[in-house]
């Protein structure tokens, strides 16, 4: 190699005309004796390099020929516009280096490979156009997350991963810690978030959660990630706005910015740009008579399951907010409503299409005694919750929050069948590995 620049395949159109390095993998070969190409990988894009056997020593030449799929190669040439490439872009080479052979028995080839054989090969099969743009949506939305916060003015809290006994009702993971006893992996940063909220009035928190759930649905992970923002004095209805703006926001900024990604996804796109604010707004009590007018055996006092969800969205092209569950059904924080104190002050939010829940959220019980009284019916450890319980004795606040599970999102906004493709490396009930 001579001392060309070294370029990242989608920075190519800044070079067009100069001498360049590119690096990256194989991802497939073609020759015709006297013409041959081999189209290169890098993360950013692919590219198609040009090798001419009248125009290249003869060493050069003959190195093409031990290119396999996934074969690390540094390649010199000219960076040329030709509009027939993918990427726009191709490389008429110069110069050949191996940087690291790849046997041809690499596993993922190009046919139909079974989900779990994908899954063991998880490592590999990340390398694929289509894994990519599910991680670069994935990454895309992070990142608006993150700006949609700050723009508010809300303050980023990290809250712990390894907790005494506080959370949500599903199965915990226990490891054990020290002379303390068992600690267990978070399955909510909330109930610090409301601490933090108290202390810093408007804050997200945004962490790995872990639920020992023996579900094996396409929308459960034992490990994904959740954003739960907290805000002092926002009730319930307050939450909902949030909430909207918030998804409305997500939705819009992939479209805006991660079109090509969207379209390797084959996502059909008018059903996201339905996706405005407001949302609609349904009371629990009329969502069960509508799950039930379609058939369904639920009733008042039960949680809506999947298939419940997927008949209540099924007659709008937007976000459903269901509100007002039956305590029975709901977690020990949520505020008692005044209006009916048979239910509580929360929501979930449904994603269209059948996606189902994306979020829960509530306005907390700020009442000292009626939060006690649940604490103790459900039998949960008080001396865990002192605490949490101490934000009623001093200076109890109305407030309000939600948790937006991040690979239910990621999922619904490309349009896959199943959260395990929407995080790197899934964790599952039966996957720990690789
Ligand atoms: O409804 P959940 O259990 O609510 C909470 O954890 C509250 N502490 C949130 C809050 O008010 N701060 O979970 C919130 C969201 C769900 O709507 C769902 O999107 C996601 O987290 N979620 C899961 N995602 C993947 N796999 C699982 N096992 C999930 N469990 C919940
Ligand atoms: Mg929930």
């Amino acid at each position: 190699m001579s001392s060309a620049p070294f370029v990242r395949i989608a920075e190519l159109p800044a070079h067009a005309g100069q001498q360049v390095v590119i690096r990256g993998w194989v991802t497939h070969v073609r020759s015709s004796g006297k013409i041959a190409f081999a189209v290169i990988r890098d993360g950013t894009g692919t590219c198609q390099t040009v090798f001419v056997k009248t125009q290249l020593p003869t060493e050069v030449w003959e190195r093409f020929s031990q290119l396999t799929t996934e074969t690390s190669v540094a390649i010199e040439g000219e960076a040329r516009a030709e509009p027939r490439a993918p990427g726009g872009f191709e490389i008429g080479v110069t110069s050949l280096a191996i940087i690291g052979p790849s046997p041809i028995d690499y596993p993922i080839q190009p046919k139909e490979h079974g989900i779990d054989f994908l899954l063991d090969n998880r490592h590999f099969w990340l390398r694929s156009p289509r894994q990519r743009a599910i991680a670069v949506i994935r990454s895309e939305i992070e990142q608006a997350i993150h700006d949609f916060f700050y723009e508010r003015g809300f303050l980023r809290v990290d809250t712990p991963i390894l907790t005494a006994a506080i959370g949500e009702r599903s199965g915990l993971f226990a490891t054990e810690y020290f002379d303390e006893g068992n600690a267990y992996l978070a399955q909510t940063g909330q109930l610090y978030g409301e601490a933090a909220a108290a202390a810093f009035g408007k804050i997200y928190t945004f962490g790995p959660t872990f639920r020992a759930e023996k579900s094996k649905t396409r929308r459960h992970l034992t490990e994904f990630w959740m954003i739960e923002p907290e805000v002092a004095w926002n009730d319930s209805a307050a939450n909902m706005v949030l909430q909207e703006d918030f998804v409305a926001y997500l939705v819009q900024r992939v479209l805006e910015r991660r079109a090509p990604e969207l379209a390797e996804l084959e996502r059909d796109v008018t059903k996201l740009q339905a996706v405005k604010v407001p949302f609609v707004r349904l009371d629990y009590a009329e969502a069960v008579a509508i799950v039930q007018r379609k058939g369904s055996a639920t009733v008042w006092g039960d949680d809506l399951g999947a298939e419940d969800e997927a008949l209540i969205v099924a007659d709008y092209d937007r976000p459903v907010f269901v509100m007002n569950y039956p305590k029975e059904a709901k977690a020990f924080y949520m505020k008692e409503n005044p209006d009916d104190p048979r239910t509580v002050l929360c929501n979930d939010c449904l994603a269209p299409e059948g996606y189902g829940e994306i979020i829960g959220g509530s306005q907390r019980e700020d009442d000292y005694d009626k939060l006690l009284a649940r604490i103790t019916a459900e039998g949960l450890p008080l001396d865990a919750y002192n605490w949490y319980l101490d934000l009623r004795r001093y200076g109890t606040f109305t407030h309000a929050g939600f948790g937006l599970g991040l690979e239910r999102t990621v999922a619904w906004i490309c349009g896959l069948q199943h959260i395990r493709e929407v995080i790197a490396f899934p964790r599952m009930m039966h996957r720990l590995r690789p």
